[in-house]
């Protein structure tokens, strides 16, 4: 099925809209396969969210070592009313990722906003939230978008007269490159228009044993998350992975400033992925995700770069993580 029709595949529930459907498996395939054919073998990160990665990574976000989400909050919570006439009241909201937190919801409630699009590759991560926002929130007008939002076309245009703020918490913006968070960025100010906003938050560069810390967490979660994806590619793609000759692996690059998470093989052995068949070596690697750490100018020259100016920014006593109020320029 092509994009066009999954996007006019839209029903009604609970009063709320949903937009889009799941995407096709023949992506995740063709994707897996070219990912493992190359000399440094990687797995696209979005892939990481089916049911169980969301799952996990909802626990992520509850440990102790991973402080970034616990930090957002803080701030957000701290600095609400501050963020909330700088979005502006009533405007249309848009949010790329489900609309899970904790934060959103803070969001929502101070802004009241006229409408709400959340965008996320899970549908089962849409559908619980929008449930649980329904019966918070039961004024507010939600559209939810099934997409990737690495590719715009996916997200039906919003024509309103309201202005058009998109919400990026949580860092996502740190697992692109630099080249496609710029890319992103420009995207996202062609969505909202001239009198646009937009509110990313970003973690902060730090000292490396904090950044590494939080991806490599006591209980293995970040472990058991890393490792779901090769679970995943045996469940829906009839691979033979065997979890237990993979090692997780997340260290921090500084020269890159990002950490880098990865799958090592811990001994050399062959996969079979339906008739296609992949050779490890000993140590070899599975690149399955960066996620890149900005200095406060660093990100500042990004989202200029991108037709965007910094006009507010909060952050938590420590500098940890950074809210980013950008309008357009
Ligand atoms: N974007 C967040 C980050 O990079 C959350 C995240 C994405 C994450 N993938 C992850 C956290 C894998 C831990 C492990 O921190």
């Amino acid at each position: 099925m092509g994009r066009d029709q999954r996007d006019r595949r839209s029903r009604q529930l609970g009063g709320h809209r949903f937009v889009g459907g799941d995407l096709p498996a023949v992506n995740f395939r063709k994707d897996v396969l070219e990912g493992l054919a190359r000399p440094q073998k990687a797995l696209p990160p979005k892939y990481f969210y089916d049911a169980a990665g969301s799952k996990l990574f909802e626990k992520i976000c509850r440990l102790r070592e991973y402080y970034p989400t616990r930090v957002e909050l803080g701030i957000t919570k701290k600095s609400l009313k501050d963020i909330a006439r700088f979005a502006g009241k009533r405007c249309a909201l848009l949010e790329y990722g489900s609309g899970e937190s904790l934060k959103t919801r803070l969001l929502l409630g101070a802004l009241q906003p006229s409408v709400y699009m959340p965008v996320d590759i899970s549908s089962d991560a849409l559908r619980a939230a929008v449930k649980r926002l329904a019966r918070d929130f039961p004024k507010l007008g939600i559209v939810a978008v099934t997409a990737d939002f690495s590719h715009p076309l996916g997200i039906p245009a919003y024509r309103g007269k309201a202005r058009r703020v998109v919400y990026f918490p949580g860092s996502t913006i740190g697992n692109l490159r630099r080249d496609e968070a710029e890319a992103f960025l420009r995207m996202t100010r062609g969505q909202v228009g001239a009198n646009g906003a937009m509110l990313v938050g970003v973690d902060l560069k730090k000292d490396p044993t904090v950044l590494h810390d939080a991806y490599n967490d006591a209980k293995g979660v970040t472990a058991a998350f890393n490792l779901n994806l090769l679970a995943r590619i045996n469940r829906e793609l009839g691979g033979d992975f065997d979890l237990k000759r993979f090692a997780h692996y997340a260290f921090y690059n500084p020269i890159a400033g990002r950490i880098e998470m990865h799958l090592v093989a811990r001994e050399a052995h062959k996969v079979n992925i339906g008739s296609y068949r992949f050779s490890f070596y000993r140590g070899e690697s599975v690149h399955t995700e960066n996620s890149y750490k900005y200095s406060v100018p660093e990100f500042e020259a990004l989202a200029n770069n991108a037709g965007f100016k910094l006009a507010k920014f909060w952050t938590d006593p420590r500098r940890w993580f950074g809210v980013f109020g950008l309008v357009a320029v």
